[in-house]
């Protein structure tokens, strides 16, 4: 069996210059075809609210969801790093964002929680970090905060929000984070926050510059309901099965040629 994923093998990765693939799973069969298809990262995503559940956003999604596809991802899963969503208003205090976390981690089975959240986050990935919970904060668009925003459109394009988002990714890092999580990003603004941060960056729609990718499982298998985003790519169309297509974005990715221009924004 191929050695576990690390955060350790991420950062070495990035100094290499290798890409990262990550993407998201919410089962066991998955968890366990992603990994032996050398997937890096498994991201459970609150992404499940859409695809599992057939909610319009991910605001409805609890963390009684996120700790049972979590554990059904861990059981599959032997290899990648599993990294899962801390949902909507898990994180309203610090207090209960370590209780979450810790649920995350000691019922889930997750290697590194994730959150949606800039400035206001830092205090949290601060507490969190200081008692060894590894975190990836989640920038850019956030789809937990769709009501507030409007919609779901490519967040950084303003000078302003642009500098606003460098300065939150340095000073995510600085409180702790171990890994940045850019989502519909313009291409540019992505490659500079990538090279302003020692951590690994993975990008989602935020160009090929990032450390590395990530898509949504249901999305590369065309079997999304509605509209499929822009950035993402159907790598079903065209292989002879799931494997195949999965090991298909695994390659494009390592390789540099997922994402081109098509599946980013300028
Ligand atoms: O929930 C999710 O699947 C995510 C990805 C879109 C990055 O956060």
């Amino acid at each position: 069996m191929a050695a576990q994923i690390t955060l350790k093998r991420l950062c070495e990765m990035k100094a290499q210059g290798e890409n990262i693939t990550c993407l998201t799973a919410y089962d066991a069969s998955f968890g366990r075809l992603l990994a032996d298809a050398g997937v890096d990262v498994i991201l459970v995503g609150d992404s499940l609210g859409m695809v599992i559940q057939g909610h319009k956003t991910t605001v409805p999604v609890t963390m009684e969801d996120m700790v049972y596809h979590s554990q059904a991802v861990a059981k599959g899963n032997e290899v990648a790093l599993l990294m899962v969503d801390m949902p909507f208003m898990a994180c309203p205090t610090v207090d209960l964002a370590l209780v979450n976390a810790t649920r995350l981690m000691q019922e889930g089975g997750a290697q590194v929680v994730k959150l949606e959240g800039s400035g206001v986050q830092l205090e949290i990935v601060t507490e969190l970090a200081r008692r060894s919970i590894p975190v990836c904060a989640h920038l850019g668009l956030q789809p937990q905060s769709v009501h507030k925003i409007g919609g779901y459109r490519v967040q950084g394009r303003e000078p302003e929000a642009a500098k606003a988002m460098l300065d939150s990714a340095k000073a995510l890092e600085s409180a702790g984070a171990d890994l940045l999580l850019l989502e519909c990003v313009p291409e540019a603004l992505a490659a500079a926050i990538t090279a302003a941060v020692s951590v690994p960056v993975i990008g989602i729609g935020a160009g090929v510059h990032c450390d590395g990718q990530v898509l949504v499982l249901h999305d590369i298998l065309g079997v999304t309901a509605g509209q499929v985003p822009k950035f993402s790519k159907n790598y079903l169309a065209g292989a002879e099965s799931i494997a195949e297509a999965v090991a298909n974005y695994v390659a494009e990715v390592r390789d540099g040629s997922f994402p081109d221009e098509a599946h980013w924004f300028s």
